[in-house]
């Protein structure tokens, strides 16, 4: 049974103690059994509340209903009592927040025995790392990186390079538009970048001769992928630009830069090629590095020089001076400035290297393929 305050027959001593007594008993009871935060503030509504609380009628019907010579010793005993009372809801409250405590504590338990989760270490892709290797020859040559959008306009990608408005290359064959420019004036209109080369313009336009550059990159043309074709490749793009700048120093350069990639047994040849931001422009083709230049594995022929024993690595040439003519205003005067430029596809030099046979291989992210290179 709920307790509810008494009426008192008399005021003797004997009479008050033992309400008090039953009084906290009660609050004691109900104390004990509070087990929420929600019961413990019904329990401090019911007995502390100002209003209605079970104090507050003590007071009126105890103390405030005796007559005046009794009132100081009821006042003390109704007293005491209210100290017990609030006593006994502190422990309460207390006990309930000490409850919640230990939950969450348990909750937020490490168990240290359990065996840890091993998240597997990746790797460099084969195709990152060839180009991480192909740029740390051209760094270690005193070239620094460059980077350019792979959304491009046609201005970068070919204006400026002097591709001539109706030139093949802008062809819908093979390079990838973005729709909806058509409105736009043509340099304005956006395409995937063919080739990394837009990117020696946009350096050209930052950075004053003399420079050397190598910017390495995603590439994309409409190629349906097959064994050795992809719509998206990967290229290295190199730039020198100084005063007396010669075809020799290209020839140089790029004899040092296929020893320190290839092993420095390999031969260099040029041959002569057509590029319309270049002149002269030249393919390098490098002697092969799997036969060796015979052409011949054992009884067999050799399959990545096709018995030729030679590779084609780049392609390469002497900055054409209408391409400085762009960048003029920022000290590329054809009169002079001359430079050199060159560019490799990155997948294939990967091929080559890794001795593997389909493209697509690389693009597939089958780990128990690239673990290979790991
Ligand atoms: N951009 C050319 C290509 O993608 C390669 C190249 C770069 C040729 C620089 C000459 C100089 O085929």
């Amino acid at each position: 049974m709920a307790y509810t305050v008494p009426k008192l027959k008399d005021l003797s001593d004997a009479t008050l103690i033992a309400a008090v007594n039953e009084c906290i008993r009660a609050c004691e009871a109900e104390a004990d059994a509070v087990e929420t935060e929600a019961e413990s503030k019904a329990l401090r509504d019911r007995w502390l509340g100002r209003k209605s609380g079970i104090l507050t009628r003590i007071n009126e019907e105890w103390l405030r209903a005796a007559p005046k010579e009794a009132k100081k010793n009821v006042g003390a005993r109704v007293n005491e009592l209210r100290f017990q009372i609030e006593a006994r809801i502190i422990g309460a409250e207390e006990s309930v927040k000490d409850r919640q405590k230990k939950r969450s504590v348990e909750a937020d338990r490490i168990d240290m025995t359990l065996p840890g989760i091993s998240r597997p270490i990746g790797a460099e892709h084969p195709i990152i790392r060839t180009m991480n290797e192909i740029v740390a020859v051209f760094r270690n040559l005193g070239y620094s990186v460059q980077e350019g959008p792979e959304i491009e306009t046609d201005y970068y990608n070919f204006e400026s390079l002097n591709f001539p408005p109706n030139h093949p290359a802008r062809d819908t064959q093979d390079t990838l538009f973005i729709a909806n420019q058509r409105t736009k004036p043509l340099r304005e209109q956006l395409l995937l970048r063919t080739h990394t080369s837009p990117v020696q313009i946009r350096t050209m336009e930052k950075i004053k001769p003399p420079i050397r550059i190598v910017i390495p990159g995603k590439v994309y043309r409409n190629d349906p992928p097959d064994a050795s074709h992809s719509p998206m490749f990967h290229q290295v793009e190199g730039l020198a630009v100084d005063t007396n700048i010669t075809f020799g120093d290209l020839k140089g350069t790029l004899d040092h830069a296929m020893k320190a990639f290839f092993g420095s047994n390999v031969k260099t040849s040029f041959r002569p090629s057509f590029f319309p931001f270049t002149e002269p422009s030249a393919e390098l083709m490098v002697s092969c590095f799997v036969c060796g230049g015979s052409g011949r594995r054992g009884s067999d022929t050799c399959r990545p020089c096709k018995q030729t024993g030679w590779i084609e690595i780049l392609g390469c040439g002497m900055v054409d001076p209408n391409v400085f003519e762009f960048v003029k205003d920022n000290g590329y005067d054809p009169a002079r400035v001359s430079g050199f430029a060159f560019g490799m596809g990155a997948d294939r030099i990967a091929l080559l290297k890794y001795g593997v046979d389909d493209l697509q291989l690389f693009f597939q992210n089958d780990v128990r393929f690239l673990r290979q290179f790991a």
